[in-house]
């Protein structure tokens, strides 16, 4: 016999598929074939440090085909061995050729030279930059990025590229953990591109937050740095009341 639980979660599954698919119809046709095919993506990990690896962990484990990189293939190819067939380890220009969805996580001193480097690999795809600009690690670069708004700041070192900020001011260790407790925290996303918004959604779901759109890059996106009232974790509602508190 269905229970009404089961109804529920296959309302919830239809809401999702029918989502994933209204975002799908404006990706790119190749993306658009593999979603369709698998229901499940190919993710480049750039940056498999702390933020990098419990994120693509969490994707792998939600079913998707994730490569990793970094500076440093050994331990990136120690990682995906840890994850099973699922994962896979590269160099960063790999993983972004790879990815349908890019996950760009390094020091944001590294995104001017990486938005070069990636250009060719990143124009037109999904790009979620959970990067911040620290001024005690990343310099004076971040000092300006911080005058401008993160949003935009990146949007600039990452020209071509369907950016959706997100992970921004929550602790790497505590990423690992929200899916014991999924839905619960809300997590602030920022962007320009409604559909890259739609399969960044999906993906920030998986790990085991509510996404909650702020605004634009350029817009209320400049406050998903940490030390902001954005930052920390706090349910969906909370956020939305704090998003009304501030100036784009
Ligand atoms: N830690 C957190 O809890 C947290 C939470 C939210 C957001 N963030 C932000 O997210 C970003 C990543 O944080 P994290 O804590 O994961 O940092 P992390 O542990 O230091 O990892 C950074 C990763 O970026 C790689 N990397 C550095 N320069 C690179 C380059 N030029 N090309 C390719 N890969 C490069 C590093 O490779 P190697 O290890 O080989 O050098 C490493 O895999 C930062 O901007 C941070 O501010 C951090």
């Amino acid at each position: 016999m269905t229970s009404v639980f089961d109804m529920k979660l296959k309302r919830r599954e239809l809401l999702q598929a029918a989502g994933a698919m209204l975002a799908v119809g404006s990706l790119p046709f190749s993306a658009r074939a593999q979603t369709a095919a698998t229901g499940r993506l190919k993710i480049g990990v750039v940056g498999s440090g702390r933020v990098g690896s419990v994120l693509g962990g969490a994707w792998v484990k939600a079913g998707h085909e994730v490569m990793f990189s970094s500076l440093d293939l050994e331990h990136d190819k120690k990682l995906a061995a840890s994850l099973g067939p699922k994962a896979s380890a590269g160099t960063s220009s790999e993983a972004a050729a790879f990815g349908t969805v890019v996950l760009i996580s390094v020091p944001y001193q590294a995104l001017p030279g990486l938005g070069k480097a990636l250009a060719a690999h990143i124009k037109g795809k999904v790009v979620i930059d959970t990067s911040n600009p620290i001024v005690a690690r990343d310099g004076d670069m971040a000092v300006a990025a911080r005058e401008k708004g993160a949003g935009l700041a990146s949007s600039e070192f990452l020209p071509g590229a369907r950016i959706v900020r997100g992970f921004n001011a929550i602790g790497f260790a505590r990423m690992a953990e929200a899916a014991a407790k999924p839905g619960l925290v809300g997590m602030p996303i920022a962007g320009d591109d409604q559909a890259a918004i739609a399969v960044a959604s999906g993906l920030v779901r998986e790990v085991g937050y509510e996404p909650v759109l702020v605004g634009t890059l350029a817009g209320l996106g400049k406050y998903l740095i940490p030390g902001t009232p954005l930052a920390g974790e706090r349910s969906p509602d909370e956020i939305r009341k704090i998003m009304a508190t501030l100036k784009p």
